[in-house]
């Protein structure tokens, strides 16, 4: 399972790269909104920054709805850098959108799925990637990793290309599901990217391994 990052924010993006495990990055409006942007042209300097840090694909959502003004703004913000993928969501107009897009070779994330058949469909319309919301369909009582698994087994049975991006990540618990899942990717914040390589056992065996070779050393003296 790969790894992307789910957040606007440069500081957590240079940080992460430097681990050497992030593939990509997934934001969106209010991911962006968060980092003091005002206006299109802020959005794009920051899209265009996040794209010459991390080399994968970096999921940016369009900011209007109907079918034309999508199409028009995904055109546009799909030339800001290579590696931009468009949000698109899985609504009808969505989906018509997906198609025209993946037609014209713009890979499509099918974003905020919150069904099997939203997944299926964003598929059949070519998106590179759809995106469960796992977390959100939690919080409303629901089993959201149970929905990224039916996805994953249904893609594979076809063979669809789609990748699976667990999203809406809330703890490390949801990683571990996602990987069980057999999910393509988890977009995980920052956060949870820190929470899942952190152990108590491993802090106390780092701890007991430096103070048993520093009583050595102190014998050695
Ligand atoms: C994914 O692409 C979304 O940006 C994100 O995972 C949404 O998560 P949230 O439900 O915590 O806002």
């Amino acid at each position: 399972m790969k790894i992307f990052l789910d957040t606007a924010n440069i500081d957590q993006i240079r940080k992460a790269a430097r681990l050497g495990i992030v593939s990509g990055i997934t934001t969106n409006p209010t991911l962006v909104s968060q980092e003091r942007t005002a206006g299109l042209a802020d959005y794009q300097k920051i899209v265009q920054e996040i794209c010459s840090i991390i080399p994968g694909p970096v999921s940016v959502e369009v900011l209007t709805g109907g079918v034309q003004a999508m199409i028009e703004q995904a055109k546009l913000i799909s030339k800001w850098a290579p590696n931009v993928v468009i949000k698109i969501p899985a609504t009808s107009e969505g989906l018509e959108v997906t198609s025209a897009l993946s037609k014209q070779k713009i890979k499509v994330n099918f974003t905020l799925c919150f069904s099997l058949n939203q997944a299926l469909l964003g598929a059949l319309a070519g998106a590179a990637y759809v995106s469960p919301f796992v977390g959100r369909l939690d919080d409303a009582g629901h089993n959201g990793m149970e929905l990224v698994k039916d996805i994953v087994s249904v893609f594979a049975h076809y063979k669809f290309p789609t990748e699976v991006i667990a999203a809406s990540i809330r703890h490390p618990e949801h990683c571990v599901a996602a990987a069980k899942a057999g999910a393509h990717i988890a977009t995980v914040p920052y956060s949870v990217l820190m929470q899942m390589i952190q152990h108590p056992l491993t802090d106390v065996g780092v701890a007991r391994f430096l103070s048993d070779w520093q009583a050595v050393s102190k014998r050695e003296k």
